[in-house]
């Protein structure tokens, strides 16, 4: 059994890792750290978790786990590392933005690996450490990256999200105030998200040329997943498009293309993407969809781990949608 640690654990993505981890077939949680809640039940956090396990967070860590879950805010885990000093056999998957970015990947003598699978399967497989993406980034990338593979995507793109409101973390700001948020919707840092970064250096692995993102991300009145539409001009047939999505995906576990369009409801609960294509005049639209919590965090970081130890990729992360 792979022994893992959570820090973090009592927030959103810990939630989801622990809810995951525990139906795991290879893996058992050796600890699940928390600098509020040591002694406290896992269930004071996570009530849907009674009955399920008798957990405890600690204020303890396990130096030599095999795998650590970072799930802490951004900037906080390289404060983390470098007060922790993980066994040298540790594998580390890290949720935050700390290490996506190539100027930043190289830490302390440790090079994090981007971790998404469907553009860098090889190098997840023999890596130790772990950036794992963002949610948006997540959903953007896997609409856009098949076109770039195709040196297709060479015009601007324009992209629209919407993410639910556990995207923001656990902890309540005005924003995700139920009073502000529910029966509401809004747009917020249009054209500057700090995901761009990362998306732009995924897309440009794979064509250097490509056009401009314009991307608006919107709040959206429900708790959890991301629905993406992003279009640009696209001169082939429709049919040609889904050849070369279908080609990109050929392999991939958890990234689906959908004939019919998506909604959010289908990929909510589970780690999957849905990716649909539209075309109208010289437009091609490719809405995308997953959960933010499990594709766009917990469960992507549970693949990458199942890639890192060998296991089938898919291992523990067959979950069931919400639909209704
Ligand atoms: N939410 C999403 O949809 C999502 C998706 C993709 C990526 N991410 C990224 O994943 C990370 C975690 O997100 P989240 O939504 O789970 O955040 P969260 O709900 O705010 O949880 C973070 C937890 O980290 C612990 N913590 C806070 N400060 C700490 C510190 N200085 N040292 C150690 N532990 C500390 C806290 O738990 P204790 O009080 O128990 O210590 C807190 O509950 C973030 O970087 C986020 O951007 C989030």
């Amino acid at each position: 059994m792979i022994k893992a640690g959570i820090i973090g654990g009592s927030g959103y993505t810990g939630g989801e890792l622990i809810r995951i981890l525990l139906n795991h077939p290879a893996t058992e949680i050796d600890f699940v750290y928390s600098t509020t809640r040591a002694g406290k039940r896992v269930t004071t956090a996570h009530p849907d978790l009674l009955g399920v396990t008798d957990l405890e967070f600690t204020g303890n860590i396990n130096l030599n786990v095999d795998v650590v879950f970072l799930c802490l805010g951004h900037g906080n885990s390289t404060a983390f590392l470098k007060e922790h000093d993980f066994s040298s056999d540790t594998k580390i998957i890290d949720l935050s933005n700390d290490f996506r970015l190539h100027k930043d990947a190289d830490f302390d003598g440790k090079k994090f690996i981007y971790g998404l699978p469907e553009l860098f399967k090889k190098e997840i497989e023999n890596a130790q450490y772990i950036a794992n993406p963002g949610c948006f980034a997540t959903a953007i990338q896997l609409a856009l990256l098949p076109l770039a593979k195709a040196n297709l995507l060479e015009n601007e793109v324009h992209i629209n999200a919407v993410t639910g409101s556990t995207g923001a973390g656990v902890s309540p700001s005005a924003t995700s105030h139920f009073s502000w948020r529910n029966n509401n919707v809004s747009w917020y840092k249009p054209f500057t998200h700090q995901h761009l970064g990362e998306i732009n250096e995924s897309i440009h692995s794979l064509q250097e040329n490509s056009g401009n993102l314009f991307f608006m991300p919107n709040r959206g009145n429900f708790t959890r997943g991301i629905l993406a539409t992003s279009y640009t001009k696209f001169e082939g047939e429709l049919a040609d498009a889904e050849k070369i999505y279908h080609a990109f995906y050929k392999n991939a576990v958890f990234t689906q293309i959908s004939e019919e369009p998506i909604n959010l409801k289908q990929v909510v609960n589970t780690n999957q993407c849905h990716v649909h294509l539209h075309k109208h005049d010289d437009i091609l639209l490719i809405t995308s969809a997953i959960d933010n919590l499990i594709k766009g965090a917990s469960g992507q970081a549970v693949q990458n781990m199942n890639l890192i130890f060998g296991l089938e990729e898919d291992l523990g992360l067959n979950l069931k949608a919400g639909v209704f």
